[in-house]
């Protein structure tokens, strides 16, 4: 792309087909734009209660597995209750997001500025270079599983991922808690779809993932005018991704029965849930990889306000296959490592160089 600050901002979805790992029929412009953008005030994502699986017996499984499968089918989004993490961890996760960002120099960021090892581009993204492809209005930060004290390993350094060790033990908590949805998720997708709920169980203890430090600054009078969105349209490149709610709105997920976007602002406590491509692929096609994206709040007063967000995107390690699972048919898609299928998507964002071709 030429001019990412002014043809990303114009930008449609099928300017960068040719990179898509999975079906996608929808097109959209990237960023909000005002004249040609609907919205769709009617549509509620569901809410599924995460404490019927925990404490529901067999009834509950059920229960909590059909909710969540119908929610997923229909929007490819659901929003969690009853998770049990301790919602105080968001809190206190929140400040710490605003200390890294604000209180570390450029440079201090810089020296952990992004890299791919494995799949996942990992590191510090700065402001406007979340992607090559449009001028996202975010810092942001990436840790993978090897970032966090999680494994035993004696060599593990906390500074050689994070600007000041103590931040790692911080976050640690957070994904510590999420890990402790991941299996109660997917047995209850798989279960949703006819298959054995196990079936992922091995493929996802301590599996890698991606979690994310999105640093959205209060947005300038430059920023304003400049038609730039806080975080372009995309699909997640994973199997699902947790978000806990964010205090300042913006999240807009794409209604592909309508065309029509969602402004999706659940309650304080409760976890966004969406699936992504490596989801849409297992599933043939069942569960989308849905289209999201983060506009400037609607609220003049807001605009002054700083949003974070501590997304996590659930992957399973590089050497593993996706292939559409047992009894989803016509089948349409071949396997293909995770690796293939994650960079080749991704380099829409990084660069053709960044596709691993094994
Ligand atoms: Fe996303």
């Amino acid at each position: 792309m030429a001019n990412k600050q002014e043809d990303g901002i114009s930008a449609l979805n099928k300017d960068f087909e040719k990179f898509e790992g999975v079906n996608k029929e929808q097109t959209y412009h990237l960023v909000e734009n005002k004249d040609n953008d609907q919205f769709d005030d009617d549509f509620v994502v569901k809410t599924c209660d995460m404490s019927e699986f925990f404490n529901g017996g067999e009834e509950g499984k059920r229960n909590f597995a059909q909710n969540l499968g119908t929610a997923l089918e229909e929007i490819g989004f659901a929003v969690l209750s009853g998770h049990g993490v301790d919602t105080s961890l968001y809190d206190q996760a929140e400040a710490k997001v605003k200390e890294i960002f604000t209180s570390t120099t450029l440079e201090e960021r810089l020296k952990f500025k992004a890299e791919r090892y494995g799949s996942v581009n990992q590191g510090y993204f700065p402001i406007k270079e979340t992607t090559i492809i449009h001028p996202d209005l975010v810092e942001g930060w990436v840790f993978c599983r090897r970032a966090f004290d999680l494994d035993n390993n004696e060599n593990f350094r906390a500074t050689d991922y994070w600007p000041r060790a103590e931040y790692e033990a911080v976050f640690r908590e957070v994904v510590l808690s999420h890990e402790q949805l991941i299996l109660p998720l997917m047995q209850s997708i798989l279960q949703y779809l006819g298959c054995d709920p196990h079936l992922y169980d091995e493929k996802l203890k301590a599996t890698n993932f991606g979690f994310r430090l999105n640093y959205y600054p209060a947005i300038s009078k430059a920023d304003e005018s400049s038609g730039a969105g806080r975080m372009l349209g995309h699909e997640d490149v994973d199997l699902f991704t947790l978000l806990p709610s964010q205090s300042v709105e913006g999240l807009q997920v794409y209604n592909r029965a309508n065309n029509k976007w969602i402004r999706l602002n659940p309650d304080p406590g409760t976890i966004i849930l969406n699936t992504g491509d490596y989801m849409q692929l297992i599933t043939n096609d069942r569960l989308p990889s849905t289209t999201h994206r983060v506009s400037k709040p609607q609220e003049v007063s807001m605009l002054g306000k700083p949003r974070i967000t501590i997304p996590m995107a659930v992957y399973v390690w590089e050497e593993e296959i996706l292939e559409v699972l047992p009894g989803l048919t016509p089948v349409k898609y071949e396997p293909i490592s995770a690796i293939k299928f994650h960079t080749g998507i991704t380099s829409k964002y990084y660069g053709e160089e960044y596709a691993v071709d094994k």
